[in-house]
């Protein structure tokens, strides 16, 4: 046990001292200076391709050139934050507001990284004007189908992919008794893709769900669900495993890469979409950084074993701007923008051997 503890402080004395891949940081513009956008060349970057963040644009307005930075430099993918919600999309019934998720898309071409469009349908952060009233179905279904017409049609060609429906099931495994569904029926799921991939028939399709990254009962609902989907020939392409996880639960390595073999063996992509590990606690926080880093290099190292998973997407970059607050820190970069052991490991399970 000590020695387990003594490695884990050596290689955090180590990561601290060197500042991990610190030298990046380290030659990071002073924050307040302005964002030299154009001036990252990703010719150099060590960012691993399958490699994406979370991204958010208080974070980018706010201009500190270590976010952009870090993005630029060890990323290979963006997800728009919270952007692309219903709420933000259309604060009003009929009035579509896409200035936020437009900047990070286009910060995204600027620097040549693909953009995962998150979310169209989930039941959180759904604009107040759609909760505070009751609908008719045949209300409700004109109001999803104009907004998911809307937003996919707005991005073709600019967002690859989408989660199309976030959340669906319950950690029981019934389907979520949300407001799509209570009011248009559990063929809601369906009529989705089948409207997304009307208004952009490239886009690649996720259901995006939490809690599936173990063996359970959550993990055959997800299992049945896209299974029936397939049979629908409704055209769904993928499923995301967000991995909100924590350092006292997280699915053992074996456990996750046979959940995404499974899930590869029903033809779908696979993507990890919204990485973080809790780490808060009150143990040596040189023993928390080294077990959350054992738990990304799992994470990734499950997903690089199976060919159809292509991409692990952290949410958020640093811990600074953790939906968990700083305290969990959650992500590979701690809030001075170092390199933590997480991103060491994360890196190294996603990078080819040369
Ligand atoms: C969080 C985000 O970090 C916030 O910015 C957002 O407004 C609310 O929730 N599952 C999801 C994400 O699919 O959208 C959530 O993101 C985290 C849980």
């Amino acid at each position: 046990m000590l020695r387990k503890y003594a490695l884990a402080l050596a290689l955090a004395l180590v990561v601290a001292a060197t500042g991990g891949r610190g030298a990046a940081a380290a030659a990071a513009p002073s924050p307040g200076a302005a964002v030299p956008h154009g001036a990252y060349s990703r010719r150099s970057v060590d960012a691993p391709p399958q490699l994406g963040a979370a991204v958010n644009a208080v974070m980018l307005d706010a201009g500190d050139p270590r976010y952009v930075h870090t993005i630029v430099r060890h990323y290979g993918s963006v997800t728009p934050e919270y952007e692309m919600e219903m709420s933000q999309l259309e604060p009003e019934r009929g009035r579509f507001d896409f200035a936020r998720a437009d900047r990070i898309v286009s910060f995204a071409a600027r620097h040549g990284l693909p953009v995962r469009g998150h979310t169209l349908v989930w039941d959180q952060m759904i604009p107040a004007w759609v909760t505070g009233r009751e609908w008719t179905r045949s209300q409700l279904l004109h109001i999803l189908h104009r907004y998911i017409q809307t937003v996919v049609g707005h991005y073709r060609g600019r967002v690859g992919e989408w989660d199309v429906v976030n959340e669906p099931l319950t950690d029981g495994g019934s389907l979520r008794h949300n407001v799509w569904e209570r009011v248009i029926g559990p063929g809601y799921i369906a009529l989705a893709f089948r409207w997304a991939h009307r208004a952009d028939p490239r886009a690649a399709l996720f259901v995006n769900e939490y809690g599936a990254e173990w063996r359970d009962a959550k993990e055959r609902a997800l299992h049945r669900l896209v299974v029936r989907l397939r049979r629908a020939h409704v055209p769904v392409s993928g499923v995301g495993f967000q991995a909100h996880l924590r350092l006292d639960a997280h699915p053992p390595q074996a456990e996750f890469t046979g959940v995404l073999r499974s899930f590869a063996g029903l033809g779908m992509r696979l993507e990890v979409t919204e990485l973080d590990v809790r780490a808060g606690g009150p143990a040596p926080l040189a023993r928390r950084l080294a077990e959350e880093a054992a738990v990304y290099r799992s994470v990734a190292a499950a997903c690089r074993a199976v060919r159809a998973c292509s991409r692990v997407t952290t949410w958020g970059v640093t811990d600074a701007a953790s939906w968990l607050g700083a305290s969990q820190r959650g992500l590979p970069f701690d809030s001075s923008y170092r390199a933590k052991p997480a991103w060491l490991a994360v890196r190294s399970a996603l990078t080819p051997r040369a």
